[in-house]
C-alpha cells in the first residue's frame, strides 16, 4: 500500500484524485492551507470512499511546516495540486503566484531530497501550448511564450522537474497536463465549490441556470470556428483522477521510458461554447440565460489535445462525454442548492 501525500487535496480536482487513490488502496494524507477549498470536502472523501484521508491543514510554502510534514509521513510519492490558478488573478499579483507557486514546489523537492521520495506528479495545464500552430497538439508541440504569471509558474515548474530528474536519475516525475476539467463526481457527494464569482466557463453556467447569476457572457462569437465562439477540450474531472492512478502505477512498476514524461490528459474532442450551452440545455431541460460579448483578453481561439500519448502509455482513456461532464455538474449545482 503506497502513503500519497496530496498537497491541495481539499480543492477540486485534488478531492477527486484522492478518492480514486483510496479506491486503489492508497493512504492518503491531504496537505491543505484551505485558501482556496474547504475542509468538509475530507467529509465527503470519506463518505464515498468509506475510509477518511488525514488532513494536515499546512502551507507547504512555508518551509518549516513543509518540512514537519515531512517528519511526521512516511511518503511514498507526492501529486502536487497546491496553487493559485486564476489567469487574470496572476497579471493582477504576479508576485503573489510566483511567490506561492515557485516556493511550494521547491520546498517539496528539496523534502524529497531530504526524505528520499522520488515519486512526483505533477498538475499542469494546456496553457502551456500557448495558441498551438497546429491541433491538435501533442506532447512535441512547442511550448509557447505564457500568456500569464500563472501560465508562467507551469511552464517554468515544469522545466525544474525535468532538470532535477536530469541530475537525478532515482527522481521520478510525470508532469500531467490537463485540458479544461469539468463535472462532478458521479456519487454527486462532491464537486467545485467555487470562492466568490466563478471565473471558468463551467462554474458560471450552473450558477445562472440555477438563478445566481442573471446571465453568462460568451466572450466572442467572430473567432475562426464553427460558429465564431472558443473551442475547448473538456474532461470529466474524475476522469482526470483516475489518470493520476494510472500515473502513479506507471512510476512505481517502474515503466517510465525516461524519468521525466509529460501527458496530456483530456477527451481529444474539441467543443465550442455555444455547442457546450446547447448541450447542457439538452440535458438539463433549462433554458440557459446568456449574451455574447466582446473576446476576453489572453483567451486561445482554439485548443484540443492529441491524447494517443496517454491512450498507449499509461493505458488511460476518458470514459465520459460532454453530457455527462455536463448532467454531473447541474447535478452537482442543484445538490449545492439544496444543502445551501
Ligand atoms: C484557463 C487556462 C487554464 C487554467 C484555467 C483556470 C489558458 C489557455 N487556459 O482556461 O490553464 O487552468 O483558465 O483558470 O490559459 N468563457 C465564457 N464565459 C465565461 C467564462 C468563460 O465564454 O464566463 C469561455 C472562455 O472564453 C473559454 C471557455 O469559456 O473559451 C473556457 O474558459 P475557462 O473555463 O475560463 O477556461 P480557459 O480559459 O480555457
Amino acid at each position: 500500500m503506497h502513503n500519497v501525500l496530496v498537497t491541495g487535496g481539499c480543492g477540486y480536482i485534488g478531492s477527486h484524485t484522492a478518492i480514486a487513490l483510496m479506491e486503489e488502496g492508497c493512504r492518503v494524507v491531504i496537505a491543505d492551507n484551505l485558501s482556496n477549498s474547504d475542509a468538509r470536502s475530507i467529509d465527503r472523501i470519506e463518505k464515498i470512499t468509506g475510509l477518511r484521508p488525514v488532513l494536515e491543514r499546512t502551507d507547504i510554502s512555508d518551509a518549516e511546516a513543509c518540512h514537519q510534514l515531512f517528519e511526521r509521513h512516511a511518503i511514498d510519492a507526492i501529486i502536487h495540486f497546491a496553487a493559485h490558478k486564476y489567469v487574470n488573478e496572476s497579471v493582477r499579483e504576479p508576485l503573489r503566484y510566483y511567490r506561492n507557486n515557485f516556493v511550494s514546489t521547491l520546498n517539496l523537492l528539496r523534502e524529497m531530497q531530504l526524505h528520499q521520495v522520488r515519486h512526483f506528479i505533477f498538475s499542469s495545464s494546456c496553457t502551456v501550448y500557448g495558441e498551438p500552430d497546429t491541433l491538435p497538439v501533442t506532447e512535441e508541440s512547442p511550448v509557447k511564450q505564457a500568456m500569464s504569471p500563472y501560465g508562467n509558474t507551469k511552464q517554468v515548474i515544469e522545466e525544474i522537474l525535468s532538470d532535477c530528474c536530469k541530475a537525478d536519475e532515482n527522481l521520478h516525475v510525470i508532469a500531467l497536463r490537463y485540458f479544461n476539467p469539468i463535472g462532478a463526481h458521479p456519487s454527486g457527494e462532491i464537486g467545485e465549490i467555487p470562492h466568490g464569482i466563478p471565473q471558468n466557463l463551467l462554474p458560471y453556467l450552473t450558477q445562472t441556470a440555477i438563478g445566481i447569476r442573471e446571465c453568462l457572457s460568451v466572450y466572442g462569437n467572430d473567432y475562426d470556428t464553427p460558429d465564431g465562439s472558443c473551442i475547448r477540450d473538456y474532461i470529466h474531472v474524475y476522469d482526470l483522477a483516475k489518470a493520476h492512478v494510472c500515473a502513479m502505477n506507471r512510476m512505481m512498476r517502474k515503466q517510465q521510458k525516461q524519468n521525466y514524461e509529460v501527458f496530456n490528459i483530456s477527451t481529444g474532442n474539441g467543443y465550442t461554447v455555444l455547442q457546450l450551452i446547447k448541450t447542457f440545455e439538452k440535458v438539463s431541460g433549462k433554458k440557459l440565460n446568456y449574451k455574447i460579448v466582446g473576446r476576453r483578453e489572453g483567451d486561445i481561439p482554439k485548443i484540443w489535445a492529441d491524447t494517443r500519448k496517454a491512450n498507449e502509455e499509461l493505458g488511460w482513456k476518458a470514459a465520459y462525454d460532454l453530457e455527462d461532464m455536463l448532467r454531473s455538474a447541474w447535478q452537482w449545482e442543484q445538490r449545492m442548492q439544496q444543502e445551501g
